[in-house]
Parts: C-alpha cells; sequence; structure tokens
C-alpha cells in the first residue's frame, strides 16, 4: 500500500482561538483521501506560575491537554505542514519564533524543501496584523525551501468575510475565549486545509 501523507499540523495557541481555527483546517486535510494529519503543539516558554495564575490561560491549556508536543524530527518527517501562530505586536509569538529557531539543522539538510506549507494566525484587532504574521511565517519556510500555499479567491468567503481570513492563509479575530471561528473564518480555514492536503498529496506522488 503506498505510504500515507503525513500533514503536521503545528500550532501555538496561548488562549484557544489558533487552536479552533487549526482544528478546522487539520480536519479538512484529514477528509483528503490517503492523509494522516498530526496535531501538534509547541512548547510554552510563559513561566508556569503565570499561566496557573491566569483563568482564561489556565482554561485554554486544559483544552490542548491531549495535543502532545511537537518533535523537530516529526517537522522532518512530515509532507506538509499547517503552521499556526497567535499575532504579537504583528509577528508570530516567540513561541513559534523560538521552535523555528532550532531547525537550523533541518535547513542545512534541506529537509522540508519542495514540501507544501499552509499558514495561519489570530488577532483581536481587525487590522492588527493578521497579513503580516501570516507573511512572517512565510519568510522563515520560504527559506527551508518549502512552498507556500495560500488561500485562492475561488473560496466564496474569503470576498464576503467581515473578519478574519486573507490570500495569505486563514485568520480569524479572536472571539470570547473558547469561542468558535465565525462561519467564514472556518470555512477559510477548512479551504486551506484541503487545499495544502491534496497538494501534498500530488507532490508526495
Ligand atoms: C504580547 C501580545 C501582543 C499582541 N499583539 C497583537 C497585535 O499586534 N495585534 C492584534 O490584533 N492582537 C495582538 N495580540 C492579541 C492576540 O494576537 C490575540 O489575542 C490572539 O487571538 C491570541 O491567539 P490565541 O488565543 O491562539 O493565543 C497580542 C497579544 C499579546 C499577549
Amino acid at each position: 500500500m503506498k505510504d500515507r501523507t503525513i500533514i503536521l499540523a503545528l500550532y501555538y495557541s496561548l488562549y484557544g482561538n489558533v487552536f479552533a481555527l487549526m482544528k478546522e483546517a487539520a480536519a479538512a486535510a484529514a477528509e483528503v483521501p490517503g492523509t494522516e494529519v498530526r496535531l501538534r503543539r509547541v512548547p510554552e516558554l510563559i513561566p508556569e506560575a503565570v499561566i496557573r495564575e491566569n483563568e482564561a490561560m489556565s482554561k485554554a491549556r486544559a483544552r490542548q491537554a491531549d495535543v502532545p508536543l511537537a518533535g523537530l524530527d516529526e517537522l522532518a518527517g512530515c509532507d506538509g505542514l499547517l503552521l499556526g501562530a497567535p499575532t504579537r505586536f504583528g509577528n508570530m509569538c516567540s513561541q513559534m519564533r523560538n521552535f523555528l529557531d532550532q531547525t537550523g539543522g533541518l535547513w542545512q539538510k534541506g529537509a522540508l524543501a519542495g514540501k507544501p506549507a499552509g499558514l495561519l494566525t489570530s488577532t483581536n484587532t481587525m487590522h492588527g496584523g493578521q497579513e503580516t504574521t501570516l507573511v512572517s511565517m512565510a519568510f522563515t519556510l520560504l527559506h527551508h525551501g518549502m512552498v507556500i500555499v495560500g488561500v485562492p479567491y475561488t473560496v466564496p468567503e474569503l470576498s464576503t468575510t467581515r473578519g478574519g481570513g486573507t490570500p495569505y492563509g486563514a485568520s480569524r479575530l479572536a472571539g470570547e475565549a473558547g469561542s468558535p471561528p465565525s462561519p467564514e473564518e472556518t470555512a477559510i480555514a477548512r479551504a486551506l486545509g484541503k487545499r495544502l492536503a491534496e497538494i501534498a498529496v500530488r507532490l508526495k506522488g
């Protein structure tokens, strides 16, 4: 039997917004025949005591308790990547930056070259940097030789959304802690997950 196409759905989420969006993209990727999706989070950098004392952070942490931490070997071994991180001052969060900064060895080996990647983020404000955050992640992945998969305007919700969703990747305007993305944000995240998985299957051949 042909090997399954491994999609790594790798993310960081402090309050759960990126987590919720990533689950939609990952679910759509898993519906593409021949794929196996692995949902993983990158390690935390915030001190445990800070998280324990913050109710919203603690609750979001509890909702993600079942998601394993990612290893660099899993990144090297994937056939396609969904990468999600919240916006920090218009950029990716330090937890994701820190994880990616450990991938120099993979870069030297060209371990990710030619593999497709799709990007996801979340912000608190409409014009708070969704596109810049998505592009900030693309910069690193382009250095790795990855093929960035965006969202085409053939996805109707890209033209009708009043919240998140961009041609550079899926995104959302954060809501109440634990709330789901809007229907348009969900449709765009699912379209990205499906597209990324279909391209990964084709590239693997
Ligand atoms: C230090 C810090 C910086 C942030 N910077 C921005 C920003 O530049 N623009 C914005 O709209 N939201 C910003 N936010 C809000 C987060 O991006 C937003 O809450 C996001 O939805 C969190 O995703 P998560 O729930 O997956 O952790 C910032 C939050 C923190 C803690």
